[in-house]
């Protein structure tokens, strides 16, 4: 593929599974999606569908347990899986940068919040400690913490959650990365915080023009921020699409359902629909579509065939077969 026309992620047919005593359970299964340079992908799904797991693998952070079992990642037209740790540490934290899902198990709470900072510009940038220190400063005054300089000396658990989260967005942007994660970055935060942070978190990716994979619950972020969406289920992209179609033609069941879900600001007083049943646990997974046990849509051809991502037209593609009136598609059409 020429490489100029290549998307700037690229991740195919991603696998990744846990071993465990019951054998190997597979989380992650072939999920494939691409970013251009400056687009902001929301990746949704239900709790505990892989979207960590799928973050992880991008900062080759996965847990001892699990393993990328197939596929490829690619940044800017290079294989991030095959690459040397090494070669990696280049890498991870300079081009690619991550907010944690859990600030105080990816903050060091023996260290102060100055050294954290520091520490990636000296080693990936080659900053001088006073060099660094004044960028640290600049830093968490973008991020707009209050009286920056003063808080250098701070450790983790002296700073408020709002605050601590400022840090790891400090951080995550401080080498200034071509790609940005963050996976339920306002999640710990009360509902004031949480807004802040995502408009700072869309101003920072405005004026720096980075990519952004942003992992959320919360659709009124992914409509705010996002341009693309993938939605999850059971560890596999089920509907990818720009932001608007997802908003206004979701084509999988279930992603019609997470709309459905979604409070109607002109209709505050509509009954919300609620997903029925629940989702099912890795070893229990149905042979078919993950989704069938729960959709109002479901013909029986959906409890034997495991529909693939295929594309619908409209930059949209869906896995589920109703859109082919439950016919499996034909690759050439
Ligand atoms: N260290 C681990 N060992 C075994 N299984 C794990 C481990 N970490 C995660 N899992 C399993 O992997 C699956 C995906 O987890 P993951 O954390 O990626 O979900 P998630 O989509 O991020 O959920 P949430 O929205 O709650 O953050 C879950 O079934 C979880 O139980
Ligand atoms: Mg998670």
């Amino acid at each position: 593929m020429d490489e100029i026309m290549a998307p700037f992620l690229d991740v195919r047919d991603l696998s990744i599974a846990f071993s465990s005593r019951a054998g190997d359970l597979s989380i992650v299964e072939r999920s494939s999606f691409q970013l251009a340079k400056g687009e902001v992908l929301g990746l949704v799904g239900e709790s505990g569908c892989g979207k960590s797991v799928t973050a992880l693998s991008l900062m080759r952070l996965l847990p001892q347990t699990a393993r990328v079992s197939n596929g490829s990642i690619r940044l800017g037209g290079t294989d991030l899986l095959s690459m040397s740790e090494r070669a990696f540490n280049r890498i991870r934290g300079r081009r690619i940068g991550m907010i944690f899902q859990e600030p105080m198990s990816s903050l060091n709470p023996v260290q102060t919040v100055g050294w954290q900072i520091m520490e990636p510009l000296r080693v990936h940038l080659g900053l001088s400690r006073a060099q660094a220190r004044e960028r640290a400063i600049e830093l968490l005054e973008r991020v707009r913490v209050p009286a920056a300089a003063s808080r250098l000396a701070a450790y983790p658990h002296e700073l408020s959650g709002g605050l601590r989260q400022r840090v790891m967005i400090a951080i995550a942007i401080s080498c200034e990365p071509e790609l940005l994660i963050a996976d339920e970055p306002t999640t710990a935060l009360d509902v004031t915080i949480q807004a802040q942070m995502i408009d700072l978190l869309v101003e920072l990716q405005k004026s720096s023009g980075m990519s952004v994979v942003i992992i959320t619950h919360d659709l009124g972020v992914v409509a705010d921020f996002a341009n693309k969406v993938a939605v999850m289920y059971t560890g596999r992209i089920v509907e990818t699409g720009p932001v608007g179609a997802f908003f206004d033609r979701p084509v999988h069941p279930y992603t019609q359902a997470l709309i459905a879900s979604l409070p109607d600001p002109e209709n505050p007083d509509r009954k919300l629909s609620t997903i029925e049943g629940t989702v099912p646990r890795p070893l229990l997974l149905p042979p078919g579509c993950r989704f069938a046990p729960r959709c109002g849509f479901r013909r029986p051809v959906c409890e034997t065939i495991l529909p693939d991502l295929w594309d619908v037209g409209s930059d949209q593609a869906a896995a589920c077969l109703k859109p082919f009136d439950y016919e499996i598609p034909d690759p050439h059409d």
